[in-house]
């Protein structure tokens, strides 16, 4: 069961949201991570159930390894059918190479792809190796591709600790779309543990833009932990702008933000 603390988390200066057209980021408190990521992946295997060719936009990272256990679990023991929804991942690093173990497309295939039966040819990220030589085209073609598909109907998110959502790292505009870009030092730092060395880390990712989320019929983030609980209160009672660029999602009609006590540990009670 999901405790629903507050169903709209206040904004920082009482409901000045309203007067600037955008709405408040609907919170929602699970008691553990497991609870939180049970009611995500029921929405999911909801959705697929009730449209087996729905669009999903998928996120990797620590975050999304117990959710895409649990729809792995609902694949084997409750016949959750994956093999005719189409996913687009939101981005992938410049500079690997392609099978290299630290690609996000390497990590769908270990944690979701392989083990829940998803059609490959269904499954989409956006071609880095194009995007090193053309940038330009690699991004449109992404573009193109999702606006072809009819759009995301559900994709989920995780947050940087800097607030970036994909890989929109601060300065990221709420117009940006599908483009190259240099990561931020936090967000090389993040993902040292994977690498095992900060100089094995890529500098650059091609991701999906701000403006490409937003466009998503609906949104769901996740946080857990501590480490995750600023930038969950800056998200939603920040100033909304490129320096936390998922305040951003405030503008959004149908998004939630699931998190567990200790993200949501300096949300409440303020
Ligand atoms: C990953 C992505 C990133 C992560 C974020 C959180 O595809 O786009 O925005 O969602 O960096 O990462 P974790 O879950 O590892 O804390």
């Amino acid at each position: 069961m999901t405790i629903q603390e507050s169903s709209r988390a206040r904004s920082a200066e009482g409901d000045d949201s309203a007067a600037s057209g955008l709405g408040a980021l609907e919170a929602v408190v699970g008691p553990t991570r497991s609870v939180v990521v049970a009611d995500v992946a029921q929405e999911i295997a909801d959705l697929v159930r009730e449209r087996p060719e729905a669009i999903l936009g998928l996120a990797t990272g620590g975050t999304m390894v117990e959710l895409y256990a649990e729809l792995v679990r609902l694949h084997r023991d409750e016949g959750l059918d994956l093999s005719r929804v189409t996913t687009f991942n939101l981005d992938e690093y410049l500079g690997l190479d392609e099978g290299d173990a630290n690609t996000f497309r390497s990590f769908m295939e270990e944690h979701l792809f392989e083990p829940a039966e998803l059609d490959r040819a269904r499954t989409n990220f956006p071609d880095s190796t194009r995007a090193a030589t053309d940038p330009l085209a690699a991004s449109r073609e992404y573009e193109d591709a999702i606006a072809a598909a009819g759009g995301i109907d559900l994709q989920l998110l995780g947050l940087g600790r800097n607030g970036h959502i994909g890989f929109n790292e601060p300065g990221s505009l709420r117009e940006s779309r599908t483009r190259v870009l240099t990561l931020a030092a936090r967000t090389r730092e993040d993902a040292t543990g994977t690498f095992g060395a900060l100089a094995d880390v890529p500098t650059a990712a091609i991701t999906v833009g701000v403006a490409t989320i937003l466009e998503a019929r609906r949104v769901c983030i996740l946080a857990f932990g501590e480490r995750k609980a600023e930038v969950v209160l800056r998200t939603v009672t920040g100033d909304v702008g490129p320096e936390v660029p998922s305040t951003f999602l405030r503008g959004h009609a149908d998004a939630v933000l699931h998190v567990d006590t200790a993200a949501a540990s300096q949300l409440f009670g303020r």
